[in-house]
C-alpha cells in the first residue's frame, strides 16, 4: 500500500515511523513533513489545509490509504474531499470533526446524552459574555469556541483575569475561533488523557498515555502543547478506564451516531478525575503530541491494519497488543517557548541516538539544510525510550537527551514524575 500521511510535527513523525515498520506500507508520503521525518518518509512540500492540493497528489500518486495527523484539516473537511473521490482516509470528517473544533458543540452534545463535564455557557456577544462571568466570580474557565492551537482556554483565578480574557478573546485575539465564547466552571481533581479508536458506536481503548502540558518542571508555568509524556499511566486504572468507557467514550459514540455524525478515527477525551467521577474537559479528534510518541513504540500490533479496521467499520473483530515496557518521551524545545523563540539554530550529537538500544528520536520542528539539523519550531524534538518502567525509561531518555549539543534548546528534567512517585508509594 502507498501511503500518505498528513502533518509536520512529532506526532506525524511517529506516525510515519510506525508506518514504514509496517509489511503493508510499500511507500510513505508526508505532506509537508519535516527535517527527521524525511529519514521514513518522502516529504512532499504540501500545506496540511490545502485540500486541492493534497487530494490531487494522493490521485496521482496512486495513494491506498491517507492518515490524517492535526485537528485543522480534519475541521477543514480533507477527509470528506478524499473519501468522495474514493481514497480511503483515517480520520473524522468535518461533521464529526466538531467535537474538538467547536467546544460548544461538544459541551451541548454531552449536555444532551447526559455526559458529565462543568456547568457552562455559551456567548456570541462579550458583553453577556462579561456579564455571566461577574456572575459567576472567579476561578472561572473562559475559552475561545473554535481550534486556536491549545491556546484559547485561560483557567482565571481572579475575575481580572477572566474579563482581560474576554476582552482577549473579543478584540479577535484568535480571529474567528474566538466568534463565540464558552465559560465554564472549574473542575477540581487530576487530568487523565484517554484515547480509543472508533468507528460509528464501536470504541477500542487504546493503553493509557498521560502528557505534562506545564513548561516548567513540577507542572506550573504557561501550558504548552505537551513538554513530554509517559505511557502507561497509572493515572487510568482499570475500574477509571471502564468508567470512562461507559460514562464517556460509549454514551458520546452513539450520540454521535444518533446527531447523524457517526464517528470515525481515534477520539481522544481530556478528563478531569473528580471527586463526583470522570469529567470532559475537552474532545480532540487525532492523536495527542507528545501521547503518540509513547502509544507508539508500545504497540506490538501492526498499527495499518489498526487504522485500516477503523476507517472500515471493522473496530469489532480487532485487538491491539502493547509492550509491558513503560515509554518516556521528553520535548526539546526552543529557549523561549511557549512565548517567542529563535529559530534557525544547529542541533548537533543526534546522529549518536541512533545506536542507543531503546531510544526513538522524533523530529516536531526540524529542517535539514544539507546534513545539519535546524531547529525551525517552537517544540523541535521528542526523545522516546522504552524501560521496564516508568523510572527506568526516564533514565535512559536523560541519557540520550545529553549527548544532544544544542544550546538554544531546553527541555523539562522531570518527564514521568507523577507516575514514578505514585509506583514508588505503591511500593513503600
Ligand atoms: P482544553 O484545550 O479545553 O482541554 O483546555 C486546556 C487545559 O485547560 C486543560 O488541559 C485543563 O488543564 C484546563 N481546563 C480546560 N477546561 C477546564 C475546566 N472546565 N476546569 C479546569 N481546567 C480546565
Ligand atoms: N498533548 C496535548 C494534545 O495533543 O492536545
Amino acid at each position: 500500500m502507498k501511503i500518505l500521511v498528513v502533518g509536520s510535527g512529532g506526532r506525524e513523525h511517529s506516525l510515519c515511523w510506525a508506518i514504514a515498520a509496517s509489511p503493508l506500507c510499500s511507500a510513505i508520503y508526508c505532506a509537508p513533513g519535516n527535517g527527521g521525518i524525511s529519514r521514513d518518509a518522502v516529504c512532499v512540500p504540501i500545506d496540511p489545509l490545502d485540500i486541492d492540493a493534497l487530494v490531487a497528489f494522493a490521485q496521482s500518486t496512486d495513494i491506498d490509504f491517507v492518515v490524517v495527523g492535526p485537528e485543522a484539516p480534519l475541521a477543514a473537511g480533507l477527509v470528506d474531499h478524499l473519501e468522495a473521490v474514493g481514497i480511503a482516509a483515517f480520520g473524522p470528517n468535518a461533521k464529526a470533526a466538531q467535537l474538538e473544533a467547536s467546544k460548544g458543540f461538544a459541551r451541548d452534545l454531552c449536555h444532551r446524552h447526559g455526559v458529565p463535564g462543568p456547568d457552562y455557557a455559551r456567548f456570541t456577544e462579550p458583553a453577556a459574555a462579561l456579564d455571566y462571568v461577574r456572575a459567576c466570580g472567579a476561578p472561572i474557565v473562559v475559552k475561545a469556541n473554535g481550534l486556536a492551537a491549545g491556546k484559547g482556554v485561560t483557567v482565571a483565578g481572579t475575575l481580572l483575569e477572566a474579563e482581560a480574557a474576554v476582552a482577549a478573546i473579543a478584540k479577535g485575539q484568535f480571529g474567528q475561533a474566538g466568534a463565540e465564547i464558552v465559560i465554564e466552571e472549574l473542575l477540581i481533581g487530576e487530568e487523565a488523557s484517554f484515547f480509543a479508536l472508533v468507528n460509528g458506536e464501536t470504541v477500542l481503548p487504546l493503553d493509557g498515555a498521560q502528557d505534562h502540558k506545564a513548561v516548567h518542571e513540577g507542572d506550573v508555568g504557561p501550558n504548552t502543547g505537551g513538554m513530554g509524556a509517559y505511557s502507561p499511566a497509572p493515572v487510568i486504572t482499570e475500574s477509571l478506564q471502564g468508567q470512562i468507557m461507559e460514562e464517556v467514550m460509549l454514551p458520546v459514540a452513539r450520540a454521535m451516531v444518533e446527531e447523524g455524525r457517526p464517528y470515525k478515527g481515534v477520539l481522544y477525551a481530556g478528563v478531569m478525575v473528580t471527586d463526583d467521577g470522570p469529567k470532559v474537559l475537552e474532545f480532540n479528534v487525532r492523536f495527542g503530541d507528545p501521547e503518540c510518541q509513547v502509544l507508539l513504540p508500545r504497540l506490538m500490533s501492526d498499527l495499518v491494519p489498526a487504522l485500516m479496521a477503523t476507517r472500515d467499520g471493522e473496530l469489532g473483530h480487532f485487538s491491539l497488543r502493547w509492550l509491558p515496557s513503560a515509554a518516556v518521551c521528553v520535548v526539546m524545545a526552543a529557549k523561549g517557548y511557549p512565548g517567542d523563540y529563535e529559530k534557525g539554530s544547529e542541533i548537533r550529537g543526534l546522529e549518536q541516538l541512533d545506536d542507543m538500544e531503546d531510544v526513538i528520536l522524533f523530529h516536531s520542528g526540524t529542517r535539514l539544510e544539507d546534513d545539519r539539523v535546524v531547529a525551525t519550531g517552537g517544540r523541535v524534538l521528542g526523545v522516546t525510550a522504552l524501560g521496564s518502567d516508568v523510572a527506568e525509561a526516564q533514565k535512559r531518555v536523560y541519557r540520550a537527551i545529553d549527548v544532544i549539543d544544542w544550546p538554544s534548546g531546553f527541555c523539562r528534567r522531570d518527564i514521568g514524575w507523577r507516575a514514578i512517585s505514585s509506583s514508588q508509594g505503591r511500593t513503600t
